[in-house]
């Protein structure tokens, strides 16, 4: 594998998990597979999960790992081509890519929707740079409009915890104070669509995700009918995808927040989110509290498909 940035690129799910599984059995049975190769990761934004459990990830492969924090320490970078550049913008990103490439064997990218410009943010652009000029096997740690890693943790964690074969997975939006991107949403329901699970997106109008994602999954207006028979409840904000309300927040409705009496309308479901969590907007503490938040253990699962991305793009240095 020399590129992950959405679920096509890891081939067979199934396949992808029983590997996933298998990593998490024995994480240190790899440990000759990075020696002397170095992964690069680079933010453009901030991270908690990502930055640790993809580091944790690559020690466990023998790698030698390197971090970059665009915004603190490093020149301030250009992206445009054609730009004059007599601003504060001391670097294009056009040479520090292939630098960065210079010193290192696969490079993590972080680099989030600025919810301004839906083209551009669709475009993925500072990703496809990387992956075009870096000369390096490229994966997304989060980008404009996916989050494949957290999609993948959270597929292993549902299939951990699963009772039956094709569980009711609900993906809802929930209340936020700030605008959120779409990537979560997008890269979940697009991952348990390819599972091949029974997916609810449940939203208030105006919320509509990229068909692109959502295309196998029901869409229902009403959150508390969506969560009925439900066995995974996915709570997420994200902001308005449409052209009019691209990167808006439409609604901060709190009747959304997910609480004990709407997860008594599931069949008994697990809760999860992949952090961080304002709780008692997106989530009330009682359920996350509860036995059947899934939180924690699906960001430890951040650990496992991190590894087995780079696992894969190792073997095929
Ligand atoms: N879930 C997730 O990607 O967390 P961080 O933003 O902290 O990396």
């Amino acid at each position: 594998m020399n590129k992950f940035t959405n679920v096509s690129d890891i081939g067979d799910l199934r396949q992808a998990v029983a590997e996933a599984l298998e990593i998490k059995r024995n994480r240190f049975a790899h440990t000759e597979l990075g020696r002397n190769r170095t992964l690069l990761m680079i933010f453009f934004n901030s991270s908690l999960r990502t930055r640790l459990s993809t580091q944790k990830a690559a020690m466990n492969l023998g790698m030698n790992v390197m971090v970059l924090d665009v915004n603190q320490g490093a020149w301030k970078l250009e992206t445009e081509r054609g730009v004059v550049m007599d601003g504060d913008k001391a670097e294009h990103l056009l040479e520090a890519i292939p630098v960065m490439g210079s010193y290192c064997d696969i490079i993590g990218v972080r680099s989030f929707a600025s919810l301004k410009d839906k083209a551009e943010d669709y475009s993925e652009k500072v990703l496809e740079q990387f992956i075009r000029y870096s000369g390096r096997p490229v994966f997304s740690m989060e980008a404009a409009t996916g989050h494949p890693l957290q999609s993948f943790a959270d597929l292993i964690t549902i299939e951990e915890h699963k009772r039956t074969e094709r569980p009711k997975v609900v993906l809802t939006w929930a209340p936020h104070p700030k605008a959120l991107p779409q990537a979560v949403p997008n890269s979940f329901v697009e991952w348990m669509v390819a599972a091949g699970y029974d997916v609810t997106v449940t939203h208030p109008k105006g919320y509509e995700l990229d068909e692109r994602f959502t295309r196998g999954a029901k869409i229902d207006y009403d959150q508390n009918h969506a969560l009925e028979g439900a066995d995974f409840v996915y709570a997420k904000n994200w902001s308005a995808f449409a052209d009019l309300d691209y990167g808006r927040i439409l609604s901060t409705d709190r009747s959304w927040t997910i609480d004990s009496a709407k997860m008594k309308l599931t069949n008994d479901a697990f809760f999860m989110h992949c952090l961080p969590v304002r709780r008692n907007m997106i989530v009330t503490d009682e359920v996350i509290e509860s036995p059947s938040s899934l939180v924690i253990p699906e960001a430890a699962n951040r650990e496992i498909s991190a590894q087995t991305v780079i696992k894969r793009m190792l073997e095929a240095l």
